[in-house]
């Protein structure tokens, strides 16, 4: 698994991180609700230790329902206040500065029996790159921010950005980075956009997502390639095999074939992640609680 890293650039943002820290009341953490797990940064818990978190589980018009629903119980029953959003049409992002006040309702109780009524709730803002931050934080403050590049190498600012008299948020000072030394992580990365496909070759990801798929739902693969069934997996046979017979399948369908009668699978399995990605499928969590 080839996923670049930086670590130079990681440990700048780790110390910039716990450096800010101590200027917010809150911690914002956006996830990939269809990746859960995959989407967190790993270090986040020790990083952030003490400071209460609104986990923001972004992405939900993609992720399967009754799968986003349990993943908010569970940080739910972590100690975490949880929003679920779709940053991109915006629904879910106008509960935000309801849902920190709710997270803060103590804090605030106290600087009301102080007096400091006019103190501004500080969050920062935290999530792997490609998450929806951006999106999110411009739905959330009502407008376009102005960015600063955010990409290795280069230094961003930290920025503050208004949310209304009181709430501000704390954009990233950086990126953060996946765990992306195990494999399943990485192919979780790859199916949903957040790192570049050049991880793995397009066919080999194509056969572990058909995999997944024709396992966790196959009506979605037998809906959106018109199939009447789908191939038994042998026994013993493992991802790679199974979902190359998938993408076979899905191929044979569509009318994908090369000389000799054989299945383009690696058009096949291009066109999988093109329609996963884009929705096309349906909605699927890659994730599941139980597992
Ligand atoms: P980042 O700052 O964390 O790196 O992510 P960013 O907001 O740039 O979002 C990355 C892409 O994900 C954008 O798409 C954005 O529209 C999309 N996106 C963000 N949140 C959601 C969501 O909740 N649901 C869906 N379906 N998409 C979301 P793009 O193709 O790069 O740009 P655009 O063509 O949508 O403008």
């Amino acid at each position: 698994m080839n996923i670049q890293w930086y670590p130079g650039h990681m440990t700048k943002t780790r110390r910039m991180i716990t450096e800010q820290l101590r200027n917010v009341d809150a911690v914002c953490e956006i996830l990939d609700a269809r990746i859960p797990v995959s989407s967190r940064n790993p270090d986040v818990d020790e990083l952030t230790a003490g400071k209460p978190r609104l986990v923001v589980l972004n992405r939900v018009d993609q992720a399967d329902r009754p799968a986003t629903d349990s993943w908010a119980a569970w940080f739910r029953a972590q100690g975490h206040a949880v929003l679920l959003c779709d940053a991109k049409s915006g629904a879910g992002t106008a509960k935000f500065a309801a849902a920190v006040r709710e997270l803060l309702a103590d804090k605030l109780r106290a600087y009301a029996e102080k007096g400091q009524t006019g103190r501004v709730v500080r969050v920062m803002v935290l999530g792997i790159p490609n998450v929806g931050k951006s999106t999110f934080i411009n739905r959330v403050a009502g407008r376009k921010t102005a960015r600063t590049e955010d990409r290795p190498g280069v230094t961003r600012s930290k920025q503050w950005v208004p949310i209304d008299r009181g709430l501000e948020l704390l954009d990233t000072p950086g990126i953060l980075w996946p765990k992306f030394e195990d494999q399943s992580v990485g192919l979780n990365l790859a199916y949903t956009g957040a790192v570049k496909d050049d991880i793995l070759d397009v066919e080999t990801l194509g056969c572990h997502l058909m995999a997944y798929l024709g396992a966790r739902y196959p009506n979605a693969l037998l809906t959106g390639y018109r199939l009447s069934g789908l191939p038994e997996r042998e026994e013993g046979e493992n991802d790679i095999a199974y979902g190359y017979r998938l993408l076979e399948a899905a191929g044979r369908k569509r009318g994908f074939l090369i000389s000799g009668g054989e299945v383009d699978t690696e058009r096949m399995a291009k066109i999988l992640l093109d329609e996963f990605r884009a929705g096309k499928l349906g909605r699927f969590t890659l994730e599941m609680l139980e597992e």
